[in-house]
């Protein structure tokens, strides 16, 4: 596999210095995981004694060196606890627990493999990402469909891959799974997604007046009630459960109770209407990770509290327990991810912030953009450097608006040094574009002091690819 190594890229400039701000970790070959809690490192990440960072062992700089920047690095192990722990939460639930990785946080036939083998479930929300796991080897059994506008093409793909669950999202897409299964002369059990008109992300989140949302069947209306009657009566649809996602980089698990309550009485409506009865209930994703300095949810304490909240909610409504699903992805990839630029230019004027500008931006994380996302950023070949000045990092992208960092603290920085970016593993790479004809960035996967590529950064013959010449402009016709 090629390196992924950007030829235009000067070598990355290292210098260790005094002072330590954060963890050292002695004696080379340094390969000390510190964990984040409590410290100033995310999980799987450490500094050794000449203030280079190491991700998963690696050492960033010389990772930056090899294979060029923007790099985006991702540590299998931190990745593999995550699952883990979510895994092991739903241990003393005798239903069971599915935990259903969101691959749109961020998903590659690497990261698919490690989630089959972790044995993860995983919701995929197009016919691309489903690829992408099948590429895998990923037991399409344990795929989830999710979307609010799935083509036909997509779902027949998906029946015919034989997937797990449909969640179906709205009135037309009912008839399009019913019809495409009986086709395939076939019952698919399928979820409905609920819009519960809940705000995550506000202290107002058991209010019920937020119901303008694109995605589920609106409770309070009675459509989701209604949903559930059509699926009775349709003989391609086997429902088994009920869905809601409430929003993201939630930091409190209250309103995930209050959807468990509510999505519990929908079930008892639904067994007093119809035939059907609840056996799945899937809570979505959501919790919130770590940027700057939150106060996080551990997956242990969400699974815990869901789990507490639905063996409540079905002993006072005299339901059988259903199994639970939750759906992380910020969470399981938020913080195995690294993202790493190179410092180029720098605009100073008297009175104002420097502007700070490196190699990526918002072509490969539009975030701070598009949601005033903050992060922590460190000098990667100086991370025992104490912070000197306050200032703005910028992309290279021809926007104003191309902010990594706004107003962040950092020692005075020279062309070629190297910034990271932690908790750069969600929604990140898989949001990117090509903005500015930039080529998207290279994806490592290191674990125990190894680095693998898992996505080769795109060269400018990919960018290439398929534009086509018209024959009135010199173009050839297609052959
Ligand atoms: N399930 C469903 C149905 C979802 O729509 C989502 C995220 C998840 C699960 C996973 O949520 P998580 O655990 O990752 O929070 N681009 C935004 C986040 C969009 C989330 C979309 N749906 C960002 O960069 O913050």
């Amino acid at each position: 596999m090629d390196s992924g190594r950007d030829p235009e890229r000067a070598p990355a400039e290292c210098t260790g210095e005094a002072a330590a701000p954060v963890p050292v970790v002695a004696g080379p070959p340094p390969v000390v995981l510190v964990r984040g809690a409590g410290g100033s490192l995310p999980p799987g990440c450490a500094v050794d004694t000449s203030g280079h960072l190491l991700a998963g062992g690696c050492d960033v700089p010389a990772l930056a060196a090899q294979y060029g920047t923007p790099l985006y690095i991702f540590n299998e192990d931190v990745l593999r606890a995550n699952c883990r722990a979510y895994r092991h939460a739903f241990a003393a639930y005798e239903p069971g627990g599915v935990v259903a990785y969101a691959g749109k946080a961020c998903l590659t036939v690497a990261i698919a493999a490690v989630l089959a083998d972790e044995g993860l479930y995983l919701d995929v929300v197009s016919a691309g990402e489903l690829q992408t796991a099948l590429a895998a080897a990923f037991p399409a059994t344990r795929m989830v469909f999710h979307g609010n506008n799935k083509g036909e093409r997509e779902i027949a793909l998906a029946l015919q891959s034989g997937i797990g669950r449909i969640v179906i999202d709205n009135f037309h897409e009912l008839e399009l799974v019913d019809r495409a299964a009986r086709a395939h002369g076939m019952r698919q059990p399928v979820l409905l997604r609920v819009a519960p008109g809940i705000e995550a992300h506000t202290h107002d989140y058991i209010r019920t007046g937020s119901q303008d949302s694109k995605f589920g069947f609106d409770l309070q209306t009675g459509q989701a009630l209604e949903a559930a009657r059509r699926c009775a009566a349709a003989p391609g649809l086997d429902w088994v459960g009920l869905h809601a996602h409430i929003g993201s980089q939630i930091l409190e698990t209250a309103p995930l109770l209050a959807l468990a309550e509510l999505l519990l009485d929908l079930a008892v409506a639904i067994r007093g209407a119809t035939d059907l009865r609840l056996q799945e209930l899937n809570l979505g994703g959501g919790a919130g990770i770590r940027y700057r300095e939150e106060q996080t949810l551990r997956p242990e304490d969400v699974v815990s509290a869901i789990i507490t909240a639905v063996r409540d909610g079905c002993r006072a409504r005299d339901l059988p327990l259903p199994r639970l699903a939750v759906e992380p992805g910020r969470s399981i990839i938020g913080q195995a991810g690294i993202a790493v630029y190179t410092v180029g230019s720098q605009k100073r004027v008297p009175g104002l912030l420097p502007w700070i500008a490196v190699d990526g931006g918002m072509g490969d994380n539009i975030r701070p953009a598009l949601y005033q996302a903050e992060y922590t950023v460190a000098v990667a070949n100086r991370m025992r450097d104490p912070a000197e000045e306050t200032v703005h990092v910028v992309g290279r992208y021809c926007e104003s608006g191309d902010f990594l960092a706004r107003a962040t603290r950092l020692p005075r920085l020279r062309p070629g040094d190297l910034l990271a970016f932690f908790s750069a593993g969600a929604y990140q790479y898989p949001m990117s574009s090509n903005y500015n004809r930039v080529p998207r960035p290279c994806l490592l996967l290191v674990s125990g002091g190894s680095a693998d590529v898992m996505v080769e950064r795109e060269t400018y013959a990919d960018l290439l690819a398929r534009d086509r010449l018209p024959p009135r402009l010199g173009g050839r016709p297609p052959a």
